[in-house]
């Protein structure tokens, strides 16, 4: 059975940016690959190591948003990366094959360094996180690593790395994962960004209650041209139609909406209204499974911590193998 590795940064709730760029393909996957997913804490520290508490109690709502997006915690491996400590090791050893100026132009880190303010200083844990998850990923061996687009880039630095530890060495000990993409761009934000982000303060989070979610929806980015409900509208970029697109499963109503829409037929407050709704209908059912979870939190987190010492034992053998042919092994 081929082998899945991806995980999340427990510094917040999950969104519908998680939801489509990852969390769907998971879900689709864990019935024909051995899955592991990893709560990436020591990542999550690299900006937060400041405020520990929010990491520390972002894990249980992370894990209880995974029962509720329907992974299954008897077949997927969930684990918590800080108790695998082999990663910090292996990470060690995979960074002599890359350089500092590869990290440079990792466009993913760029954006994110400008983003928190970090242009003057940069803290190097921050920095070096792309290639510290590239341990994540070949911890495991990992063949298929279901991310969205904006973590293209550190998939590419594991192959590069695992190509070149193993040419380095003549071995063929580390796979080259291949990236799994959801949708095919990062969903926008309620803002009308590019991406949806906690740290953008844009998201809809999967247990957002229907009064927030209505409020979130009404704010949502739509057409700036248009100023009256019977202006000619623009489908293109709105923020609104691209969730329709997506989650709307009356496929006929969206059609409508967009041909009404063009027309300056209908308004903006229908087009919301319906999107609170297909909105609402999609999330039911995960917000229905998120109480669930609530109600068996502490055995999905002994599920957890069990995985994860499954977890160190397989990466306790890779980093072993690595040893042994850079002829550290004793
Ligand atoms: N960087 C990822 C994110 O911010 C989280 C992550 C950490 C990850 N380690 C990983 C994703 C390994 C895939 C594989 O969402």
């Amino acid at each position: 059975m081929k082998r899945i590795l991806t995980g999340d940064r427990p510094t917040g709730k999950l969104h519908l940016g998680h939801y489509v760029g990852t969390l769907a393909n998971r879900v689709k996957l864990q019935n024909e690959y051995d899955t592991y997913i990893m709560i990436a804490n020591i990542q999550g520290l690299t900006d937060n190591f400041n405020n520990p508490s929010k990491v520390r109690d972002n894990i249980i709502e992370v894990i209880k948003d995974y029962y509720a997006v329907g992974l299954d915690f008897n077949k997927c491996k969930i684990f918590i990366q800080s108790e695998v400590s082999a990663i910090n090791e292996i990470f060690v050893y995979l960074s002599n094959f890359v350089s500092v100026q590869k990290i440079m132009h990792n466009p993913t880190i760029k954006t994110e360094i400008a983003e928190k303010g970090m242009t003057e200083s940069t803290p190097l844990g921050f920095f070096y996180y792309p290639i510290h998850q590239v341990a994540d990923i070949l911890c495991v061996k990992a063949d298929l690593v279901p991310v969205g687009k904006d973590q293209a880039p550190m998939i590419e630095d594991a192959r590069e790395i695992a190509r070149k530890f193993n040419q380095t060495y003549s071995v063929n000990i580390l796979p080259e994962p291949e990236a799994l993409f959801g949708i095919t761009e990062n969903l926008p934000g309620t803002d009308g960004n590019s991406k949806m982000s906690k740290s953008l303060n844009n998201c809809i989070y999967l247990s957002d209650d229907d009064e927030t979610l209505k409020k979130k929806v009404n704010s949502i980015y739509t057409d700036p041209t248009r100023v009256k409900a019977t202006d000619k509208g623009h489908i293109e970029g709105n923020v609104a139609f691209i969730y329709h697109d997506i989650f709307n499963t009356n496929k006929d109503e969206v059609k409508d909406l967009k041909e009404r829409y063009v027309e300056g037929k209908v308004g903006d407050v229908e087009v919301k209204e319906k999107l609170f709704i297909a909105l609402k209908t999609f999330l039911d059912p995960i917000r229905e499974r998120r109480k669930e979870a609530e109600q068996k939190q502490d055995e999905l987190f002994a599920n957890v911590l069990a995985s994860s010492k499954v977890v160190s034992g397989i990466a306790n053998q890779t980093l072993s193998e690595m040893k042994e042919v850079m002829k550290i092994k004793f």
